[in-house]
């Protein structure tokens, strides 16, 4: 999550009747920690299973729960509440509350607010799979995607009531991640965007190997950008510890020839390639099958290498290239280097990181080099500049009708 993700939202979060209303606890805590406000209004069934008094303190707001709300000076809680809402985020949404929203009805404040709305409405379905399953809740879900809603979710697996199967509510990071992802601008929609991040992973023996310091954190971040932008993200991941961002197709790979070869199957597809790995420039000739062994008469082991194979290189030298970026991480002389690199993998964009290396850092700082010269963009924590990235990136793309 970047700082302030959500800084100048507010929103409507709309509680009713589940066990999942234990989820909503995290979710308020990881919207006020991005910046949003949030206004919780829970359904009588709601408080039954956590308290206003909970919410409150998570929110920093007083809950309501009753039209009949004595604290809303014209006693028009079902519009006040709502009027600055950016969206109202139903979570969870029951059964029960998705059959009312499908049919307009308006019998409680929580209903009420949403048919009153003059904003979007976000529905985070949580349910038992045969409560999901039922042709009523598929009619009802049918009905509320065509009448706009939004529908995220339901996730599935193990569920309270000790069944397995589709209708539990997504978790508060996958939920907080949709929120995110649906405020974003969508400039990369139907854009296909591949990325390699992370480092490498060069064996010597079955247990040992070369690798270097990337966290993969920049190239991460770039991917949960690139998704929210509405592109179908692919990331072909080196050794690293890191969740997959909610939406992104991952595959892991450990060496750069296992790098390569995922990026080459994939490439074709690409609209945009993001090379953010740092991949190995070489690796051990003939890795040991077994392991190498420590002996006092054995001299100490040599190895030979050979050199990878540049994956960045190899894909802007294809016919039909996508937008293809490199990223650059130097020790010392960027601004040379970082030139003379972009020109020599010919590559219309390479993103140098200024400064000392920031391997594992959280915070960075960029310089964009191209045909027309160099821009520097502030310091910032990864994901606000993995934000400001993919701007810059859609900002520079071709018309892809005409390179494809
Ligand atoms: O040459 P250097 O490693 O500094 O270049 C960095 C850029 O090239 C990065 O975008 C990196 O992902 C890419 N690269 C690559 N294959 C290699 C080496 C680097 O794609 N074997």
């Amino acid at each position: 999550m970047a700082t302030a993700e959500l800084a100048g939202k507010h929103l409507v979060l709309g509680m009713t009747g589940g066990i999942a209303c234990y989820k909503i606890a995290e979710l308020t805590r990881l919207l006020t920690k991005a910046g949003a406000t949030v206004q919780v209004v829970m359904t009588e069934a709601a408080t039954q299973f956590i308290t206003p008094v909970t919410m409150q303190a998570l929110s920093g707001r007083p809950v309501y729960t009753s039209q009949w709300d004595a604290r809303v000076p014209n006693n028009m809680a079902h519009i006040d509440l709502s009027r600055e809402a950016d969206a109202i985020v139903i979570a969870p949404a029951s059964t029960d509350f998705l059959a009312k929203l499908a049919h307009g009805m308006a019998d409680d404040l929580l209903s009420t607010l949403c048919v009153a709305r003059d904003c979007p409405l976000l529905v985070v379905p949580a349910m038992n799979r045969q409560m999901w399953q039922n042709p009523a809740t598929q009619r009802n879900v049918t009905q509320l995607r065509a009448d706009g809603i939004e529908v995220l979710g339901p996730d599935s697996g193990p569920q309270a009531c000790g069944e397995v199967g589709d209708g539990r509510m997504l978790e508060a990071a996958a939920t907080y991640e949709a929120i995110a992802s649906f405020f974003s601008p969508k400039i990369l929609s139907g854009r296909r965007v591949l990325l390699t991040a992370g480092p490498t992973f060069e064996p010597l023996d079955p247990v040992r190997g070369i690798t270097n310091r990337s966290s993969g954190k920049m190239g991460f971040a770039l991917a949960r950008a690139a998704q929210q932008a509405g592109a179908e993200v692919h990331l072909i991941a080196g050794p690293v510890a890191l969740e997959t961002p909610w939406g992104v197709f991952r595959q892991d790979v450990q060496t750069a020839q296992q790098m390569h070869d995922a990026v080459m199957r994939s490439v074709a597809d690409a609209d945009i390639f993001i090379g953010v790995a740092a991949v190995a420039d070489w690796r051990v000739d003939h890795a040991s099958e077994h392991k190498i062994k420590k002996t006092a008469e054995r001299a100490l082991p040599t190895f030979t290498f050979v050199e990878n194979p540049d994956i960045l290189a190899a894909v802007a030298k294809l016919p039909h290239p996508p937008f293809a970026v490199g990223f650059a991480a130097e020790s010392g002389d960027l601004e040379v280097h970082g030139e003379e690199k972009r020109a020599r993998k010919n590559v219309p964009l390479l993103i140098g990181n200024l400064g000392p290396l920031t391997f594992g850092l959280d915070d960075n700082e960029v310089i964009l080099f191209e045909a027309g010269g160099a821009t520097k963009l502030p310091r910032a924590d990864k994901q606000t500049l993995a934000r400001a990235l993919i701007v810059e990136i859609a900002r520079r793309l071709p018309d892809t009708s005409l390179i494809r």
